[in-house]
């Protein structure tokens, strides 16, 4: 009796400690969960977020959990010149995030060469548009694939500062539905070169006032296109895969380039020199305004995005400049080209 009252006991005792390690197991990882429940729904309030059902909240909130995972173990990884961070698109799969926004049509484009005036213009160590007054507010194209409108205006904006004197905000809503220009298919995609072409036979771009932006498409209202305030001569394209031709063009007005912007760590990045992982299949339409190098060394393009001011340093991002690939960090070198004025 004695002996199986001390087995039952101690098995008793086993089952006990057993079961206490398997619940505080449990709650941690409850607590964990909850823990990140609790960022997930500080996150959504930060950005507004509002989900359909519980069930979309559930589904997004798994992704969310997965990104902050990859954000967290990039940032530990401690080998990088750049951060990541838990930015608006925490609720996206890279997947979605891509197919929703990139939209440049890079790889359907010709070879034709143009002339290259900046063929043997001088370059400053640094440049930096912003500071010349010829680069307007971060925009942020939301959910419309028309990133190469953005890219287009933006270098429209600098010259036509450059040569005016005056900053003016220009409209992409404008090319969006008016130019069927090429490629330019409104949301769904287009080129910068197709967009300078049609802004050319138009006689001019609308003010971003004028004609605002809507991120949708839509029929093109034709006495706003007729109300022009910039204009522009022609376009030309920087000598492909040369970062030495894209200096020499950047030194000398802002410029378009096309760079493959589909990677996780260019949609969470935060801040630094941006040094991939990236390939080359373009994707995305940008704008290079700038160049330095940081205080490490690293010689950097300050590029301008559209993606809103919370992406990256204020909406803008620097990749990294003089890479071994001819075709620049993310394929910058690859397609890049300006207005003429
Ligand atoms: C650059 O310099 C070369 C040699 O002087 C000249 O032949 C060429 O026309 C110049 N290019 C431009 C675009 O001015």
């Amino acid at each position: 009796m004695e002996f199986t009252n001390q087995l039952c006991n101690c098995f008793c005792l086993a089952l006990i400690l057993m079961l206490g390690v398997w619940s505080s197991e449990a709650t941690s990882r409850n607590l964990q969960d909850a823990s990140m429940y609790e960022r997930y729904e500080q996150w959504m309030a930060h950005y507004g977020r509002v989900y359909n059902d519980m069930t979309e909240k559930e589904d997004r909130f798994k992704i969310f959990k997965d990104n902050v995972a990859f954000i967290e173990s990039s940032n530990n990884a401690g080998n990088k010149l750049y951060k990541l961070s838990v930015n608006q698109f925490a609720d996206l799969t890279n997947e979605e995030f891509t197919t929703a926004r990139n939209r440049f049509k890079g790889h359907e484009c010709s070879t034709k060469t143009t002339t290259f005036k900046y063929e043997n213009a001088s370059v400053p160590a640094t440049m930096d548009w912003r500071q010349k007054g010829a680069v307007t507010p971060i925009k942020d194209q939301g959910q419309c694939g028309c990133c190469w409108a953005f890219s287009a205006v933006a270098a429209m904006e600098g010259i036509t500062q450059l040569t005016t004197g005056k900053l003016i905000s220009l409209s992409e809503q404008e090319l969006v539905d008016c130019d069927v220009n090429g490629e330019d298919q409104g949301c769904e995609g287009g080129l910068m070169d197709d967009a300078f072409q049609f802004i050319n036979q138009n006689h001019g771009l609308s003010t971003e006032t004028n004609y605002p932006y809507t991120g949708v498409d839509g029929t093109c209202n034709a006495k706003k296109e007729a109300d022009h305030a910039a204009s522009i001569t022609g376009h030309e394209d920087v000598p492909a895969n040369s970062e030495s031709a894209l200096l020499k063009a950047v030194a000398n007005q802002p410029i378009s380039v096309a760079i493959d912007a589909s990677g996780s760590d260019f949609q969470f990045y935060s801040s630094g020199v941006f040094t991939g992982t990236c390939g080359t299949s373009l994707d995305h339409g940008v704008t290079a305004v700038g160049y330095g190098a940081s205080n490490d060394g690293t010689k950097y393009w300050l590029v301008k995005n559209s993606w809103g001011e919370q992406w990256g340093e204020e909406g803008y991002i620097r990749m990294q400049r003089d890479v071994a690939a001819p075709e620049g960090l993310c394929g910058i070198a690859m397609e890049a080209s300006y207005p003429t004025a």
